[in-house]
């Protein structure tokens, strides 16, 4: 049977994004895509996002920056990155061949950095859209996170909104309270999609040094254990929202992903799975259809928030 995977982000903006299907690579683990386009059929997934990336370019946190834990990972990379001219140099001419569209990760540490980076988007080309990390700190308001705070969050959005007419996906942060309330907040601010999550705070302790193992001291915790509370976030989002939803943490099989499709998101990104398994976001992409051809599924919408209460937006 055809089965139909097609997801569109931005619709009624004037640069909408049609994507062939909803498997992403997740920002910071797949680089800028383009290393990866001759291990992987990147004409197979969705689209890749790429490495957050800033005005200027930063070195990252101290090592170490990472550390495994039990079913996933702790980091602290810091946002290394070569800053946004450099990227636009080196990589957007290579992007017309990838085989996927590129949505950029923008970060910053101020409101003002962030519309510059978006600024020198607009003029970049093979750029398909941008996905704003809030999980930064604002030094301006003393270090707190742009994604923490409502406000904050929809301050940053409306900013870049007006400056850039690329779809704009903006990614929240969990380590939140009340996650619902910043998704609303930035989707009133002008954002088209929200994705969720970003890595949960965590700290791994060296008994032996009595020190903390990360150089950073803390840092993000992702993969398979961070699963079941990305799953609870993207279902309470989705009953919250009208903008689409993209739902990722911990993703490793095309069932994982199914879980975020059925609590309401309609795209999914694959993230650290693709350290050990760089196949991982190929294999979830042909792991839907399959799924989808087998059940006789012909669209994913007929099984997205299927487990949201009746009468939800999103339903
Ligand atoms: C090594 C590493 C680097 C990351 N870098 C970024 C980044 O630059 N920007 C961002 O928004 N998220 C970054 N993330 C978070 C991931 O995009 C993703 O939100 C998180 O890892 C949860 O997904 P996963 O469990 O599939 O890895 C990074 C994660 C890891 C493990």
């Amino acid at each position: 049977m055809d089965v139909d995977l097609s997801v569109e982000l931005g619709v009624g903006t004037p640069r909408p994004l049609l994507l062939r299907n909803p498997v992403l690579s997740a920002a910071g683990t797949f680089g800028y895509g383009v290393e990866y386009a001759r291990l992987l059929p990147l004409d197979r997934i969705g689209a890749v996002v790429t490495k957050s990336t800033t005005l200027r370019p930063r070195a990252g946190a101290p090592m170490p920056r990472w550390v495994e834990t039990p079913s996933g990972m702790l980091n602290a990379i810091g946002i290394n990155n070569p800053g946004i001219d450099r990227v636009r140099r080196t990589y957007a001419p290579k992007w017309k061949g990838l085989g996927a569209p590129v949505i950029l990760s923008v970060a910053g540490e101020t409101v003002e950095e962030y519309i510059e980076v978006a600024l020198r988007v607009e003029e970049a080309e093979n750029v398909s859209a941008l996905e704003l990390n809030i999980s930064c700190p604002n030094v301006h308001e003393g270090g707190m996170w742009f994604g923490t705070d409502p406000h904050q969050a929809a301050g940053v959005t409306s900013a870049v909104r007006a400056v850039t007419s690329l779809p704009l996906i903006v990614k929240l942060t969990p380590n939140v309270a009340d996650i619902s309330g910043v998704a609303r907040a930035v989707e009133d601010a002008g954002a088209d999609a929200v994705s969720l999550v970003n890595t949960l705070t965590g700290m791994v302790i060296d008994t032996a040094s009595r020190r903390p193992v990360l150089g950073n001291r803390t840092g993000g915790l992702s993969g398979p254990a961070i699963r079941p509370v990305a799953v609870r976030m993207v279902w309470e989002v989705a009953q919250s929202v009208d903008v689409p939803v993209i739902g990722l943490g911990g993703i490793t099989r095309a069932d994982d992903a199914l879980q975020f499709i059925m609590a309401g998101a309609s795209a999914v990104q694959v993230g650290s799975s693709g350290f050990g398994r760089p196949s991982t976001i190929v294999e979830v992409a042909d792991g839907l259809g399959a799924w989808c051809a087998e059940k006789g599924v012909s669209s994913l919408a007929d099984v997205r928030g299927c487990v949201l209460p009746s009468g939800s937006r999103c339903s």
